[in-house]
């Protein structure tokens, strides 16, 4: 039997991803309306943590919980990973143990190793490649907001990173335009980029953010210094001109929304005034991960 895991966001079809988001929706009506949903009684998650996290550990844990199963937190400084035990050794005992685990890893070929050796689904809760679980919690945030993303126009400003990467996925998945603004030194990865070539203009990239953001219905970007980048002076100067403010906002569409995976730095990729203005829809996005990710676990445990 094939295994349900979770590892990029081009693991589902167009139509799995439209019956995923429907579940998400109807899981947060259920959950806004104290509905009980409970379909993970006696099952438990693993959660490996090689780097820090807020939203993603909460949205699993409690997600995982209000299901009506458990999760487990496992960091690598506490873990006999964090000395040097094979993953792949790791996934055997886990896979004897619990029934689905997730990973933030600090490569992405960790996980793919994990993954490999594990007889239980594995979800990825973000790698130096990828976040796909961030992605589906912000496609809804977008669509509660401005309705279907197919056809729209977001924009990106700021580093070619791992969230980056999962919007030029998505882009080709949800048939919405993706216009990224970086500086090219800080380009997304080339697999991603060649990826975003065979879109044919769906994808664009510049290093101006005035051009990327001009008529955009969103404005999406993301800390300049992601965990593991070691460069953090050559980077804060390489996108010192990419700040997301007002002004710059202003150049986008009139209903535009203000998007960021958190956490943020602010002064830095984005003003204090854009997060907390009135375009700024990211406590909303961060409430949304806990709904995306019970979509995703009940997914994993053919629940849904
Ligand atoms: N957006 C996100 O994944 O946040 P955390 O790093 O806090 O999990
Ligand atoms: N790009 C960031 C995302 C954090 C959720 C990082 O990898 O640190």
């Amino acid at each position: 039997m094939k295994l349900r895991h979770y590892l990029q966001f081009n693991d589902f079809s167009r139509s799995e991803y439209e019956h995923l988001l429907e579940r998400t929706r109807w899981i947060k009506s259920q959950f806004k309306h104290y509905k009980p949903y409970y379909p993970l009684v006696d099952r438990t998650l693993a959660m490996i943590f090689e780097k820090q996290s807020t939203r993603t550990r909460l949205s699993f844990e409690a997600g995982v919980q209000q299901l009506g199963g458990s999760a487990i937190f496992l960091s690598t400084r506490d873990t006999q990973l964090g000395r040097g035990e094979p993953i792949e050794d790791t996934a055997q005992v886990l896979s004897r143990m619990v029934d689905a685990i997730m990973i933030r890893s600090n490569t992405h070929e960790d996980l793919e190793r994990l993954a490999m050796a594990s007889a239980v689904p594995v979800i990825n809760g973000l790698t130096d490649k990828s976040h796909p679980c961030q992605i589906l919690a912000d496609l809804l945030t977008f669509e509660e907001h401005l309705g279907p993303v197919r056809g729209r126009t977001l924009a990106w400003v700021g580093d070619g990173n791992n969230v980056c990467a999962s919007f030029i996925h998505a882009a080709g998945k949800f048939g919405f335009k993706l216009s990224i603004a970086c500086p090219t030194v800080y380009h997304p990865d080339l697999t991603d980029l060649a990826r975003a070539a065979e879109m044919q203009g769906q994808v664009t990239m510049t290093e101006d953010p005035r051009a990327a953001v001009r008529g955009a219905d969103c404005v999406i970007t993301d800390t300049w210094v992601s965990m593991g980048d070691t460069d953090h002076d050559a980077r804060l100067a390489a996108f010192e001109a990419y700040q997301v403010d007002d002004e710059l906002m202003d150049l986008a569409a009139k209903d535009s929304i203000f998007l960021h995976c958190l956490p943020a730095h602010r002064g830095e990729e984005v003003s204090d005034a854009v997060m907390d203005g009135p375009r700024s829809r990211i406590w909303d996005e961060a409430e949304n991960r806990i709904h995306a990710q019970k979509s995703i676990l009940a997914w994993c445990f053919e629940a849904i």
